[in-house]
């Protein structure tokens, strides 16, 4: 099978094509043969060296797939060779085949085309955990998504809409992106490279500040959501796409009663992968009857996975970005 491998961290030339055979599944395994599969930041962080959960050299990257049931191991039931399913693979999807658990394949609705299958799983289930079982939105609170125009971004300023939020607020690295976060629901978006993000959001919500930030960015802009955090606000450490995390003092929670909060979708697939069920089947029934949108921002061959990494690296990425593999 075709496969793309990392034989050493590094740059994007690193992603090299090569054959390799194509394994049995294991008594709970699933083959998938993919269709298509997306391209997450997390799989640049892998590339580099520097992903909390990445593997040791040589590996496949990719996080997730769209695809067709190949080949089962014996003890699995509920689905069969042919069905169209989404899902979280062990081994990395960046390839013609790709073995997963059996807790982490998901049948997928006839309803959903191909395209939006492989952009849904990783960046809205990562979307709607955020704001459901990690912040805990309540209907009504004010949402503040970084990076808007993203992937997670997208999803997340849809979702918080969908889910209540009374208004959301996203922030982008430039101003291309500011209308594509807007168009996806957010009331307010601000470039947080030519401004300073808490001084708009005080401004845009009259001094008060929001009650959930999701900030996948860390670095040197993290002390600032702190000034822009309402009394018990929370906030969702999910990724550091600037190279750094920030930190936070105990006096910046302690009297005010906010909260900082990590996810990893990695370490919950790994450690608590039935946890995710319900997110997998809620915006798999949103993206079925429309209420969410999937923003495909670039498609590309397989074989030109270093082109939509250095797209997504660079920053000049919006939504998601797939690898087209194979057609149905
Ligand atoms: N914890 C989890 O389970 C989990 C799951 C999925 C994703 N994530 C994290 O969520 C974030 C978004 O993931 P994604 O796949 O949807 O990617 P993405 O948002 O489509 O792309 C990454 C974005 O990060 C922003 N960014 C800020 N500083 C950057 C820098 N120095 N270099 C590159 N990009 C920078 C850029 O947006 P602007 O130009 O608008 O700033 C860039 O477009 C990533 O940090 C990722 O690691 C975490």
């Amino acid at each position: 099978m075709r496969t793309i491998e990392v034989s050493e961290f590094g740059g994007p030339d690193q992603l090299r094509l090569v054959n390799r055979p194509v394994r049995e599944p294991g008594a709970c395994e699933i083959r998938i043969r993919a269709v298509a599969a997306s391209v997450n930041f997390a799989d640049i962080k892998a590339r580099q060296g520097l992903y909390h959960n990445g593997g040791k050299l040589p590996f496949v990257p990719g996080l997730d797939v769209a695809g067709i049931v190949d080949a089962m191991g014996s003890d699995v039931t509920g689905l069969h060779i042919g069905q169209r399913v989404i899902a979280f693979p062990q081994s990395g999807s960046y390839s013609e085949y790709t073995i997963a658990d059996r807790n982490l394949v998901y049948a997928l609705p006839e309803e959903v085309g191909w395209e939006e299958a492989a952009a849904v799983p990783t960046v809205f289930v990562t979307a709607h955990q955020l704001l459901t079982t990690v912040t805990r939105l309540i209907p009504g609170e004010t949402v503040l998504v970084h990076a808007a125009a993203g992937g997670v971004g997208t999803a997340a300023v849809q979702l918080a809409r969908y889910l209540g939020a009374g208004t959301v607020i996203g922030t982008v690295g430039s101003d291309i992106k500011l209308d594509i976060a807007r168009q996806y629901g957010a009331d307010y978006v601000f470039n947080y490279a030519r401004e300073s993000f808490a001084e708009a959001v005080l401004e845009a919500t009259h001094g008060r500040g929001v009650d959930i930030i999701l900030d996948s960015v860390g670095g040197d802009e993290f002390a600032e959501n702190f000034r822009c955090l309402a009394p018990y606000g929370r906030i969702a450490v999910f990724g550091n796409a600037s190279g750094r995390y920030g930190s936070v003092s105990g006096g910046e929670l302690h009297g005010s009663c906010r909260a900082v909060l990590g996810y990893s979708m990695g370490t919950t697939r790994r450690l608590r992968p039935e946890t995710l069920l319900p997110s997998v089947t809620a915006v798999l029934e949103l993206v079925r009857d429309k209420t969410l949108k999937v923003l495909i921002g670039a498609r590309y061959a397989l074989e030109e996975a270093a082109l939509a990494h250095t797209l997504m690296e660079t920053r000049q990425s919006i939504g998601k970005i797939l690898l087209q593999i194979a057609a149905e």
